[in-house]
């Protein structure tokens, strides 16, 4: 692909590494942003930055560092013009939270808290926040508006209800800033390249990623957890969105950013919710042979149902998901085969 060309200021994308990050920076330089990554690459190989720059024709600026390192942050402002920052970087394993809670707080927690510092000393005041629909809890209904109240029962989530918290108090105390709170609801799927994808370390804890090395043969059989929720089948429901989409969200939500005054809380999802056995069914259809499954008891602290209202991501930012469920699988199974070594 020729590489597209880029104006304006720079966007800092911390996490830009990651499986949500990678593919935002694809849709960032597509939309003419110059990019610069900041990565510790605690949870990605530096190997992305190879794939990106295939995929996007041009070698992606990135800086090895931690967020919570001051000095370096304070550095990579005074050398750049950030005009935004898109803050991803941070754990994500609900599991592991309630294990180490100390590292989740220091990493999300004071990792953002440190990174809003600077922007203010800097005074960069836009900002695009990695949410999730974890905030929510168990909702009292769906689909969930971002007037819901806020809830949650692992460290993971208390992180970001957090972090949003003091978004919310610091743009109160102060005019100018821009802060876009995006509440993800399940991404799954890959650029269709096969290039990038999401790579967990060990056994996967989410559902598509562990059903995807069920269709590689990497694990036996998906356990699907819990058959007897007030679901249509029994089975969990949520809310999968294709990665893509979710990445084009990023960049609807900066060219909306100097509109949105404040910390606005906005649902990134397709509104529509999918069963386990829905999922099973789908990818089954995209791999061609049918996945095996066998239903087992409810996971500690699931719900039954979590779908969004995604109204309002389509009146404040222009944005609405365009890929469907078999797209997702589609492109999570070409990322799966690249990776895997299958042809
Ligand atoms: P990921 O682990 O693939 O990406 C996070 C990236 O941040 C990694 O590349 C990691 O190396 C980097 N990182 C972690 N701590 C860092 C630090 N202190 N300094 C610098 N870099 C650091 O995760 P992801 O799935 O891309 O998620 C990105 C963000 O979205 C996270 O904040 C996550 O909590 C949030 N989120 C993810 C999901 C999901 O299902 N994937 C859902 C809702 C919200
Ligand atoms: C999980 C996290 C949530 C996070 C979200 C990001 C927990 C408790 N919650 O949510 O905080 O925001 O990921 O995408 O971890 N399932 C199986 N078998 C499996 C794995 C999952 O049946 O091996 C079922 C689950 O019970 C659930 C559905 O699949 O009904 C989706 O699970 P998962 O992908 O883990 O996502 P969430 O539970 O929504």
């Amino acid at each position: 692909m020729p590489a597209p060309k880029t104006s304006g200021p720079t966007i800092l994308v911390t996490g830009g590494a990651g499986f949500i990050g990678s593919h935002t920076v694809v849709e960032l330089v597509a939309a003419g942003h110059p990019v610069l990554i900041l990565d510790n690459f605690s949870n990605a190989k530096p190997e992305v930055l190879d794939r990106l720059a295939r995929i996007t024709g041009q070698a992606i600026p990135c800086i090895t560092g931690d967020v919570r390192d001051r000095a370096l942050l304070e550095r990579v402002f005074a050398d750049h013009t950030i005009g935004a920052v898109i803050h991803f970087a941070g754990l994500k394993a609900v599991g592991e939270s309630t294990e180490v809670p100390l590292s989740y707080y220091q990493n999300n927690v004071a990792g953002s808290l440190q990174l809003l510092e600077v922007m203010q000393a800097a005074g960069c005041r836009n900002l695009v926040f990695s949410s999730s629909a974890t905030v929510y809890g168990d909702p009292h209904a769906v689909p969930i508006r971002e007037d819901f109240p806020l809830g949650t029962t692992n460290a993971y989530g208390r992180t970001k209800i957090m972090v949003e918290d003091i978004c919310r108090d610091l743009a109160a105390s102060e005019r100018g800033w821009h802060i876009a709170l995006l509440r993800y609801f399940n991404p799954v799927g890959a650029h269709p390249s096969g290039l990038i994808g999401e790579e967990p370390q060990g056994v996967p804890n989410n559902l598509m990623p562990y059903l995807l090395q069920v269709a590689a043969g990497q694990r036996e059989c998906l356990s699907v957890f819990g058959s007897d929720y007030p679901t249509p089948d029994g089975t969990g429901v949520r809310d999968y969105i294709h990665v893509m989409d979710l990445a084009r969200g990023h960049t609807a939500a900066l060219a909306a950013l100097p509109g949105l005054d404040g910390a606005v809380p906005v649902n990134l999802g397709t509104g529509q919710g999918y069963s386990v056995l829905d999922m099973v069914k789908a990818l089954s259809a995209v791999v061609g042979r049918p996945l095996p499954y066998t239903l087992t008891a409810r996971r500690p602290g699931d719900i039954a149902c979590c779908y969004s209202d995604p109204s309002r991501a389509e009146a404040m930012l222009g944005w609405k998901a365009r890929f469907g469920l078999e797209t997702m699988c589609r492109d999570g199974w070409a990322w799966q085969r690249s990776n895997s070594g299958l042809s």
